[in-house]
Formats: C-alpha cells, structure tokens, sequence
C-alpha cells in the first residue's frame, strides 16, 4: 500500500513538469506501458494473501485509471491541433492598421536631407511673429505697398501696451527668421528654415490659407549670386531626380533682396514653372540685424513646400493637403 502512495505522488509529480508530446508519449510507457511501474506492480498483486491483494489491488486499479485520465487532460492541454475550436489558421490574417507620414511631412525631409548634405543648417522658428520681424525688418515699412503682396492674419493683442509695441500677427513666410537667426549668429553660415505660414486669402486650387515654406540663407564676406545658381540647381537635380531639370533666373521684386529674381524650371519637356523667389540680401535686411553691409553679402530664398510636392505628385489642388480626406491621404 505505501509502495502504491508513494508510485501515485511520483507519477502526478512527474506529469505535471511534461511540456512535450513525446515526454508524455514517454511517460505513459514507463508507467502504463507493458513493462511500466504500474503495469508491473499489478502484476505482482497475485503473490499477495487475498486480504491486502483486494484492498492494494483496488487502489492499484483506481491510480492506473486516474493515470489514464490524467495523461488524457495533459494530452488536450499540450495539443496545437489547428482544429481547435473557432480558430482556423489558415485564414488570411488581418493586416494591422499602420500610420505614414503626410506627403507634405515627406517633402520636408527630403528637402531637410539634401540641403544638410550641402551643409547647411536646419533651423525653426516661431509661427506667431511680430510685425517688426514679418515685415518691417525685412525693409517693409508700414504703408509700403509690397504689404499688400502678404494677406495678413492679425492677432488681436491684449494690452494697451503690447498695441504700442510691435503687433502679433501669424507670420505670412519664413523670411523673419532670416533676422532672428543674423540677431544671435555670426557671419558666414548657411542655413534652411523650414515652417507654416499663414495668409489671409480666399482659397482655390493654388491658394490656401496655410502652407509651408522653405527659407534659405547664407552670409559671407564674398557670397554672391553664381553661389545661389550652383546651391539651388544641386536641390532641383536631386529633388526631382530622373528628370532632366532646366532653369531660367528672370528678375523681379521682394523688399528684401536686391537685385531679385524668380527661378523657374522646366521638367523634361513639360512647361515653365516659377518655383522660388531669390537675391541678394538687401543692406536694410543687414542693418536690422546689426550686419555691417559693406562688410558681408549674402543670397536668401523662399521656396512653397506645398508647390514643391504639387508638383512632384503631380497633385492638381493645393487644398487636397489640409483636408483630412484619407483617400488622399492614403496614396502616399
Ligand atoms: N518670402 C517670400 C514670399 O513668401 C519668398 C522669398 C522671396 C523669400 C525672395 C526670400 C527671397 O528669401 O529672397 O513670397
């Protein structure tokens, strides 16, 4: 009887740390099997006097059959059968929904990546600007008539105070931050200002009341145009690479540069597009910033990064990209 206690808590020990088919295959033989403990110990129940052989053969019987059941559940529970009850594993899984990037986050990058490789600084700055910074600094004055060329979002300000000061306003492009970063850096540096800009205009397929633009600038004792032609034909070749990029510099006006001049590319055999506004940084832009004009020069530009991605996705409505709508989202 103690031999038979003693085989049952052996068994149900061993049972319990089985993890494998085959070490429960195993275990059923050297139990159950033909020449198992069990097996063996029921065999010798014959040499017992009748009095113990009933009650130790009834016990015996009873952990044979317990063993049996016991090897069926653990059969169950280590079972990876696919016909397991509701889950068909060879259906199609469900693809999870993952995010990407919006195409104008996209072309920003890749505008980052290519003007870091020609060493140029990526700076950022603030979307709520003053007036000085939009405008007056960047030679500007107030009743300048070139203000009629930026619809302005105004920002009621507080204070009697701050309306003495310089007015908040959304800034209308990236060009303030060519005065901030001169005001805490100096000469000769290059750098790109990517952001969002805001106008108040009404919208249609080539207007939006908030866009993204990239400034670019750079400053130093002999930089002049044939530095900006090399610098901005190196970012079209390889913003659209695989096509064959012409361009043609046709003069005209910003405040801020003088002389000024648009650029304008063809792409392969398509037609002329104008693209970016340039020149050469206007001395009134340098005495703002404490620049001494006769001491250093330098070439600014501003380039649509929502035009930019127009263009290269062939994209038709400027207004597409402040939707929301995913199906436009989705094809990129
Ligand atoms: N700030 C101008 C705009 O938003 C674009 C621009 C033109 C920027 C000429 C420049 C520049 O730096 O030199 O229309």
């Amino acid at each position: 009887m103690q031999n038979i206690l003693k085989l049952k808590q052996e068994a149900l020990d061993r049972l319990e740390r089985i993890n494998t088919p085959n070490d429960l295959d195993a275990f059923r033989v050297a139990y159950l099997g033909r020449k198992g403990k069990i097996t063996t110990t029921l065999r010798k129940l014959k040499d017992l006097p009748l009095e113990t052989r009933r009650t130790v053969g009834s016990e015996a019987n009873q952990l044979k059959k317990d063993l049996e059941e016991a090897i069926e559940f653990k059969k169950k529970e280590l079972a990876i059968e696919p016909s397991a009850p509701g889950i068909d594993i060879t259906r199609p899984g469900k693809r999870p929904a993952v995010g990407h990037l919006h195409p104008l986050t996209k072309i920003e990058q890749e505008v980052r990546r290519i003007f870091l490789s020609m060493n140029f600084s990526v700076i950022e700055g603030p979307e709520i600007e003053t007036e000085y910074y939009n405008f007056d600094a960047l030679n500007i004055p107030h009743a300048h008539p070139a203000r009629e060329a930026w619809d302005t979002f105004w920002i009621k300000s507080g204070s009697k105070k701050q309306r003495a000061g310089s007015k908040l306003l959304l800034r209308t492009h990236t060009s303030p931050m060519q005065i901030r970063y001169m005001e805490a850096h100096e000469p000769p540096f290059q750098i790109v200002v990517p952001g969002r800009t805001f106008r108040y205009e009404a919208t249609d397929a080539t207007h939006e009341t908030n866009f993204y633009q990239l400034e670019g600038l750079m400053v130093g004792k002999d930089v002049s145009l044939a530095n900006f032609k090399f610098v901005v034909e190196k970012f079209f070749r390889e913003f659209f690479a695989g096509k064959k990029v012409n361009f043609r510099f046709v003069p005209s006006y910003y405040p801020f540069v003088e002389p000024g001049l648009d650029v304008v590319i063809k792409l392969d055999k398509g037609t002329w597009l104008e693209v970016m506004g340039a020149g050469m940084v206007h001395p009134n832009v340098f005495e703002a910033a404490h620049y001494n004009p006769r001491e250093w020069q330098g070439f600014a530009f501003g380039v649509g990064l929502n035009r930019l991605a127009m263009i290269k996705y062939k994209i038709p409505d400027i207004r597409l990209f402040m939707s929301g709508d995913l199906r436009f989202i989705n094809q990129f």
